[in-house]
């Protein structure tokens, strides 16, 4: 008997490909479904590795621990993507503005840039040494996904935030409740705040394509803070530059092609305009509808989203309810077909959610998607 080398059993054996294939509005056997900060302090084994790392930048900057609190919600969870665990502040702390983090307060920057000059100093770090520690992870990450049994061998999700919401936090200094700073920038010296986008946008851009040759699969701008804007504001500084992500970004063709996912929370208004600015999926947050989301967007994307995460305050079987409601609104919209969706929510997973409450919402995913 001949023994089959154990790397030709991996190429040849299927992996989990519904998260690529609704991505590319295929058929899939049931909805796939992530959730935003599916790694996290939500679960008992994320709190154990951060207690002994120290610090969650610690364990960003290290990648065999980045790796295992990747690994960690889907050990638990038959999701069907992994997200790489990093954050979207890491491209500011490569451009030099001393990310930390205080306990119970989030973010800031030692360094925030508030004027021209200080945006004039600001370049696109060097992906493979200043930021090398998140291509490592992505790397390591996709090994360990490669060597797993085929149905849990999903594809790694990389991501970056937006050109705007990377400048909320860089003009700010950290999280804000009334963005008067950016605000005052983009009313008092825009040709500076313009100027801060576009070397953000570069960074982007060139962030998504290392880490898409490190081993992404597919990839996700988070735009948090797009929906703190006016519409005129939102369609000067921050739909111009998700644009110019969508157009220039490297990712392939055809079925080789590496979907790139909008996310913006509040960006209903203007889902037609994201819907042709030539990305492959739209992440919505709860205020629209699942239908009204696909109506308008007519098929030209996939959409992911949108459970209020709230929802996860509810008992399992309300939990259900609403995961069933979710699937169904997208369908109205969508001429009863399920293709095309990925199920999330609409914004992230919080420290104090039930692991067993995020076990239904997955469960019922796949369980009424099937049918
Ligand atoms: O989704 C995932 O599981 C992947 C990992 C991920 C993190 N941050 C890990 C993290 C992702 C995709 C992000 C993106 C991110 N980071 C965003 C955009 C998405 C969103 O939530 O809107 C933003 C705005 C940030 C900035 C940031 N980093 C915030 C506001 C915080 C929370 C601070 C706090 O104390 O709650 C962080 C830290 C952070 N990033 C944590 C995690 C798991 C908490 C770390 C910890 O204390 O252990």
């Amino acid at each position: 008997m001949t023994t089959i080398p154990r790397e030709c059993t991996r190429v040849s054996t299927p992996h989990n490909d519904r998260l690529l294939r609704a991505l590319r509005r295929e058929p899939v056997d049931r909805t796939p479904v992530w959730l935003m900060r599916q790694a996290g302090r939500y679960l008992p084994e994320y709190r154990a590795v951060r207690a002994k790392a120290g610090s969650f930048l610690a364990m960003a900057k290290h990648p065999e621990l980045a790796c295992e609190v990747t690994l960690q919600p889907l050990r638990r969870f038959p999701l069907d993507a992994a997200i790489l665990f990093s954050d979207i502040l890491t491209i500011p702390d490569a451009m030099g503005l001393g990310l930390y983090f205080v306990e119970g307060e989030g973010p800031k920057f030692e360094r925030p840039v508030r004027d021209a000059a200080a945006i004039a100093k600001l370049g696109v770090p060097d992906m493979e040494t200043e930021l090398r520690y998140v291509m490592d992870a992505v790397r390591t990450i996709r090994r360990e996904l490669d060597g797993l049994p085929s149905q849990s061998r999903v594809p790694l999700i990389g991501f970056s935030g937006s050109p705007w919401t990377l400048a909320c936090y860089m003009v700010e200094g950290g999280g804000s409740s009334n963005y008067a700073r950016i605000k005052a920038l983009a009313l008092n010296d825009p040709k500076a705040l313009h100027a801060l986008l576009a070397v953000n946008t570069d960074a982007v851009i060139a962030y998504l394509a290392a880490q898409r040759a490190a081993g992404a699969q597919a990839l996700q701008v988070f735009d948090t803070w797009g929906g703190v804007l006016s519409p005129a504001m939102y369609r000067e500084f921050s739909l111009p530059y998700l644009t110019r992500i969508a157009r220039e970004l490297p990712r392939g063709e055809g079925a080789q092609r590496t979907p790139l996912i909008l996310f913006g929370k509040g960006n209903a208004p203007y889902l037609e305009e994201l819907a042709g600015c030539g990305c492959e999926g739209l992440g919505v947050d709860w205020t629209v509808t699942l239908e009204e989301a696909a109506r308008r967007t007519a098929g030209k994307v996939a959409l992911q989203g949108n459970l209020d995460p709230a929802m996860l305050y509810g008992s399992p079987d309300a939990i259900r309810a609403q995961v069933r409601l979710a699937l169904d609104s997208y369908a109205a919209g969508h001429g009863g077909s399920r293709e095309g969706h990925v199920f999330n929510l609409g914004h992230g997973l919080s420290p104090d959610m039930d692991p067993a409450h995020v076990a239904a919402l997955v469960d019922e995913v796949h369980a009424y998607s099937a049918r």
